[in-house]
């Protein structure tokens, strides 16, 4: 089965595209690249980052350093690589740009308008750039928010996100560029570290629980969260870049939900496999944060434009979780 998908999504693909990756390190960045290299031909994919990458995107493929501050250096990959699609995953996360609001603004706005400059000058094929339910803020309806709704952000992180669903919308409209965007929920996996995120807590906990059976959650209890396990976001990305232009919709960034859940109901799942795990609650800034997102949105557009679909539920990834992180502290 997995090799007759990947077969479709192969014969479906344009088989000269040639794709860029920035941020190939970070926690999407280091499993999207390989699904990637499994679709399009490892040699087809060029993965970059600031920072050094994992062995195996580092050796499955080309790879190199970019900071995507650079915008020079940046056009001398896309045109010597005849690049026809990029991936720009680089950014700073809500927790971390909360500590450093000003660098971390010119990060995500910087890189991004970089990349749609270069679109468009160098007429690239297809850009994918991903939002966040961080665009949401504390007057949003909280339960299932809507793919239009009020939307007044306050932490640096969600307006750079905001801002830049405006500006992918905008290089779309005026001049063609063919932007692709997901609000991700919260992601869960267990290959990368997560990159200091608000909802960071949900891939933290299966680490303290496999190795001290205990986790201090900086989170409450009771704070619902949208989430999602990396296969199905990995999934809904590729899905969103290969969908027929016409049936896009939106040009902005689509709702994404995924499986909502609390820490507290999140703990009483990993109990099931390690009865004697203990969760304790220490929230600390990043509730402010969790409390101004929604606990629940609705994803219906992406449902009916383009077919997003789901795999995992909340019981299938704890399992899978633990299995894997276990096999890996073991290893
Ligand atoms: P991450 O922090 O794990 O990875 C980001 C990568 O970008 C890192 O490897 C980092 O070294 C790189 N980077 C930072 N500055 C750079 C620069 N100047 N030049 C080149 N590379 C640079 O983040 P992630 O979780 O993989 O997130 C990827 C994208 O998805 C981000 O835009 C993020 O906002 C978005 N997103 C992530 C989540 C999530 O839960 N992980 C949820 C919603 C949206
Ligand atoms: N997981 C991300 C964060 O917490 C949401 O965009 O920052």
């Amino acid at each position: 089965m997995v090799f007759l998908s990947t077969f479709a999504r192969n014969f479906n693909s344009n088989w000269m595209d040639k794709i860029l990756v920035i941020g190939c390190s970070g926690q999407i960045g280091s499993e999207l690249t390989l699904e990637l290299r499994k679709i399009y031909g490892d040699s087809k994919v060029i993965a970059t980052d600031i920072r050094p990458a994992p062995p195996d995107v580092a050796g499955s493929g080309p790879f190199e350093i970019l900071d995507v501050l650079d915008a020079s250096k940046l056009q001398l990959i896309l045109e010597h690589e005849k690049v026809t699609q990029i991936y720009h995953l680089a950014a700073i996360l809500s927790g971390n740009a909360e500590k450093r609001p000003l660098p971390s603004w010119d990060i995500n706005m910087r890189s991004l308008m970089n990349v749609l400059e270069l679109a468009r000058e160098l007429k690239i094929r297809k850009i994918f750039w991903p939002s966040s339910i961080a665009v949401f803020g504390p007057t949003t309806p909280r339960f299932d928010t809507p793919q239009f709704t009020i939307m007044e952000p306050n932490t640096v992180y969600g307006i750079s996100k905001l801002a830049g669903e405006r500006w992918i919308e905008y290089y779309f409209n005026k001049y063609g560029v063919d932007t692709r965007s997901l609000r991700y929920p919260g992601l869960i996996s267990y290959k990368t570290e997560a990159g200091g995120g608000t909802t960071d807590y949900a891939v933290e906990i299966f680490y303290e629980a496999i190795q001290h059976k205990k986790y201090d959650c900086f989170l409450g209890p009771e704070s619902a969260l949208p989430m999602m396990f990396m296969p199905d976001a990995i999934k809904a990305t590729i899905d969103v870049m290969e969908a027929d232009s016409a049936k896009l919709s939106l040009r902005s960034s689509y709702n994404v939900a995924g499986i909502s859940f609390t820490p507290a109901v999140l703990a009483s799942e990993i109990k099931k496999h390690i009865p004697e795990f203990e969760i304790t609650y220490t929230p600390d800034f990043r509730q402010a944060i969790a409390n101004s997102w929604p606990a629940r949105i609705d994803d219906s557009v992406a449902k009916k434009d383009w077919g997003l679909n789901y795999q995992y539920d909340l019981s299938k990834m704890t399992t899978v979780m633990l299995n894997e992180i276990s096999n890996k502290l073991r290893s």
